[in-house]
Order: structure tokens, then sequence, then C-alpha cells
């Protein structure tokens, strides 16, 4: 157990904040490697003797922001466990109780909340996403193949022979060195930076978000301290994690592109409408007409604009994917919405194999991301954006429009484009989203994996 913390002054004032960089996962305020490759591995535990030396086992492996062996390389470990885990591991009652509620009712059981319907449903989950089985996360990512292999196996130490640990579910993923996701646009790139991490931000625009928007046990952007599971020791410079594997439905993007384009430029202008970026990552608000490479590969200009210019979204719509997911200040003048409140850091990824440029048939593989929250408030920060942003168009003043990418579309959805003289509205917008699982996590900090190796004993009521 680190005895001496590293830390990093944020602040000050009453209520000034030192950042434990050493007791928080790496992976939870440091980017990934670009490009990468990467494997998730779930875990079940069979008994709390078995489950308990793991996360002993763990404590040397897991990548801490300021203890990283492998930092030049940026390669990293992290783990993450879900409510069952917890129980699985022997954590008592009273601190068990401590946690948010929405993670202790897990990801499946919000899944009509989140829009998670139809085909996207519980029901047809792949399996054992969403299920009880399902308890620690292991996330192992690399710049290159080799040093995967070798990080896996450091894993793979971990928990083989451990008779009472399972490994259930593997999935690899990837970044590739475009940045570029399945539907071919740039991901990754809206970041909100954190104060006291040491990041550099790169939206001057936004000044960085309180730590405790994203590390438990600092004050957040409300000026106090949010709740966080008891004891300390446990919830301390720990973080929630929400992640998905969604299933991009290529095929159907393009060929709607198509159907709805009368050139090849409108198709790609129409793609750009929906995400508010252009493939390259350039912003339509900085480039409203035609992509820009040279603008979507320089990280000081990509993120560096708002959309107080651009209120009525005639460079970018306020129904596009990015301007929804982070409105920015187009919200401003919506005095009950302070758009602070709602940020999130993303470290999602590619899985399976990219459809051909051109190709407009569906081949049948599975491919999309997985979608990687981490925030120290799952529900006003992921459900809400999720519910209220995503999936609903209330605050844009389009209540029966929802996401045109992300959003939980059925077949009968609109999206809107404001243009002059009259506006475009699509049609008939199909899911190109498919949730095939996933689950919420509890990323602790070094102390707290030290504390979970424990036994504990139930404190009398
Ligand atoms: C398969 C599903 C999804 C795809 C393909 C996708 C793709 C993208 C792309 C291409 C961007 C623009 C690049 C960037 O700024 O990083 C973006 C931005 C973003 N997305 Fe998604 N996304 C998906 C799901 C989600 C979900 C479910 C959420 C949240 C609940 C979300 C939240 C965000 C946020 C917060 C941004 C950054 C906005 C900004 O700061 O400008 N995305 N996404």
């Amino acid at each position: 157990m680190p005895s001496d913390l590293t830390s990093a002054n944020t602040m000050t004032g009453p209520l000034s904040t030192r950042l434990e960089l050493d007791d928080i996962q790496r992976g939870v305020l440091h980017q990934r490697p670009s490009p990468y490759v990467g494997t998730y591995l779930l875990l079940r535990i069979d008994n709390p003797e078995a489950g308990r030396s793991l996360v002993q086992r763990l404590c040397p492996v897991v990548e801490f922001a300021q203890s990283s062996s492998d930092l030049a390389q940026n390669a990293s470990i992290s783990v993450g466990f879900t409510y069952q885990g917890l129980k699985a591991l022997g954590v008592p009652r009273d601190s068990l109780a401590s946690f948010a509620p929405e993670f202790r009712q897990g990801m499946a059981a919000r899944a009509a909340e989140l829009g998670d319907v139809g085909d996207s449903s519980p029901d047809h989950w792949e399996k054992p996403l969403g299920s009880p089985e399902v308890h620690v996360a292991l996330s192992v990512l690399s710049p290159d193949a080799a040093q995967l292999e070798t990080l896996l196996d450091r894993a793979r130490r971990a928990h083989e022979e451990l008779t009472g640990v399972q490994v259930i579910w593997r999935q690899d993923c990837y970044q590739l060195p475009t940045g570029r996701t399945s539907f071919g646009f740039k991901d990754g790139i809206g970041q909100p930076a954190v104060e006291g991490a040491g990041i550099p931000g790169t939206n001057p625009e936004e000044e960085p978000i309180k730590a405790g928007e994203f590390i438990l046990g600092y004050p957040d952007e409300t000026g106090s301290v949010g709740p966080m599971p008891t004891p300390e020791v446990l919830g301390r410079n720990g973080t929630y994690l929400v992640f998905r594997k969604l299933h991009t439905r290529v095929a159907a993007y393009r060929q709607y592109l198509r159907a709805k384009a009368a050139s090849r430029e409108e198709e790609a202008l129409l793609g750009a409408k929906m995400v508010g970026r252009w493939p390259s990552g350039a912003p339509l608000a900085l480039c409203p007409e035609q992509d820009d490479p040279a603008l979507g590969a320089d990280p000081d200009r990509n993120n560096h604009f708002v959309f107080g210019d651009d209120l009525r979204g005639f460079k970018c719509p306020a129904g596009a994917h990015a301007r929804r997911a982070n409105p920015r200040d187009a919200l401003d003048h919506e005095m009950s919405v302070n758009v602070r409140l709602h940020r999130m850091l993303r470290r999602g990824t590619s899985y399976g194999p990219i459809l051909p440029d051109g190709v407009l048939e569906d081949d049948g593989a599975d491919r999309g991301i997985i979608f990687v929250f981490v925030g120290a408030h799952p529900k006003r920060q992921f459900e809400f954006v999720k519910t209220q942003w995503l999936n609903d168009g209330i605050f844009i003043g389009a209540p029966a429009e929802k996401d045109p990418l992300a959003g939980a579309s059925d077949g009968t959805g609109t999206f809107t484009i404001p243009q002059r003289p009259i506006r475009r509205r699509l049609q008939s917008l199909p899911p190109f989203v498919i949730t095939r699982g996933g689950e919420y996590c509890f990323a602790p900090g070094l102390r707290a994996l030290h504390w979970l190796a424990e036994p504990h004993t139930e404190t009398a009521e």
C-alpha cells in the first residue's frame, strides 16, 4: 500500500483539493494509447476467499495514475467490480448499501429506463452480459500485440490456478491509427479536462471540471463532496464505470444515407450532420461545408469550439449526436440546465472487423464499439445524457426526435437539419445501434483494492 501518495494541487480556497494520483487507476484519468489493441475479460468469483486472492494478486498488476512501470508505453491494466462482484467478495452489507442505487441495480435492471428495448433488451443480450455472474471486469490495453500478450500473461497469472475464479467472457478490441470507429468517424475527441489531473484540456472554452465529478471523495461542480461508498478507504479515489457493448448496423446506416442523398457529397454531409463532426473529426461548428482533415487531425483545434454563434443549428444541428451529448454553451439560456453537471470521460473502443469502404450489404459480422463511461455520478451523468439528451428531444424543442445515430430509434423517428430556405427533415430513422449488453462497475483506488483483498466482518446493526 502506498504510504506517501503523490499529490497535485488543484485549487486554492476552502475546498482546496489535492488529487491522490497514486491511488487513482491510470485508465480513469489518462487517455488510451493511440493506436492500441486490447482485451476485456469478465470474471466470476465462486467463493469469497478465491475472490480476495484474485484482488490481492491484482494489486501490483493494475496501473495507477503515477505509478505505472509502463508509463512510457501507455500500456495498462484496469479493474472494475460489479455490485454482484462486491457481494461475491464478501463486502459487508452496510458498505454494499452505501453504493449508488443504479450501480446496485445493475444495467439490465435499468434497461427500460435507458431505452434498451426491442432488439436491445436484456432478453437478447450476449451471455453472460447483464447476468449476476459478471463480477469482475478487467481491461488490458497496449500499443501493440506483443506487449498486449505480456500484459495478458500478467493478468492471467492473477486469476489462473484460482479454482474459485473463472473467466466467463472475453472481447478483443482496438483503436485504429486514424481513431475512426465502425461508422467511419473519428471518436474520443471531445473529453473534459479534470481539475488537478495535470492533463491539459482540449477546449479552452471549457474550464476544467471539478475532480469530484469523476473521482469520489473530492468537491464536485455542486461545490460539495458527493455521496461516496463507505468506509472511506473503499470509496475514496474510486469511480464508477459504465461499459456497453454496442453493435453498429453499418450497412443499414450506409444504405439509409444512400437512399436519402442525391449525391455522394450530400451523403457525406448528411452523415456529418447526424454526428456533428466529419469523418476526420473536424467539427461542423468550425467547418460546416466540407471535411477538413488537417483540422480533424489537430488536437489543438479540433475541440476548440462552442455553439453560441449557432443556436439555431445551421452549422451543426441541435439534434446531432455530439451536440446532444455535450451541448456546450448552447443551453446557457436555459437556466435550469448546467451542462457541467452532465459531463463524462469516455474510454470507448472498437471491436469487430471494419466493413470495407463502399460496401452497402451487411456481411453478418459483429462490429461496433465498447462504450466506456467514467464518472462519479452515473445517474446524472451517463443516465441523464442517455435518457434526456440522446433518447429525448424536449431539451432542444423537438420532443419526438431522438439522437439519429445512437438514440433508441424504432424506425419511426425523424431528424431535423436546419437549413435555408427550408429545413430538411429525415424520416423513418431505423436503429443503427443495438445494445448487446453491459454493466455498471466500480473502479476502486489502490488502497481500496488492498481493503477488498482482506476479509471484513459485518458491523452489528
Ligand atoms: C455506437 C454508439 C456511439 C457511437 C458510434 C458514437 C460516436 C461518437 C462520435 C463519432 C463522436 C464525435 C467525436 C468526439 O467528439 O469524440 C461522439 C462524441 C460523443 N459521444 Fe458518442 N457515440 C456513441 C454512443 C454514445 C453514447 C451512448 C453516449 C452517452 C451516453 C455518447 C456520448 C458522447 C459524448 C459525451 C461525446 C463528446 C461530445 C463532445 O464533447 O463534443 N456516445 N460519439
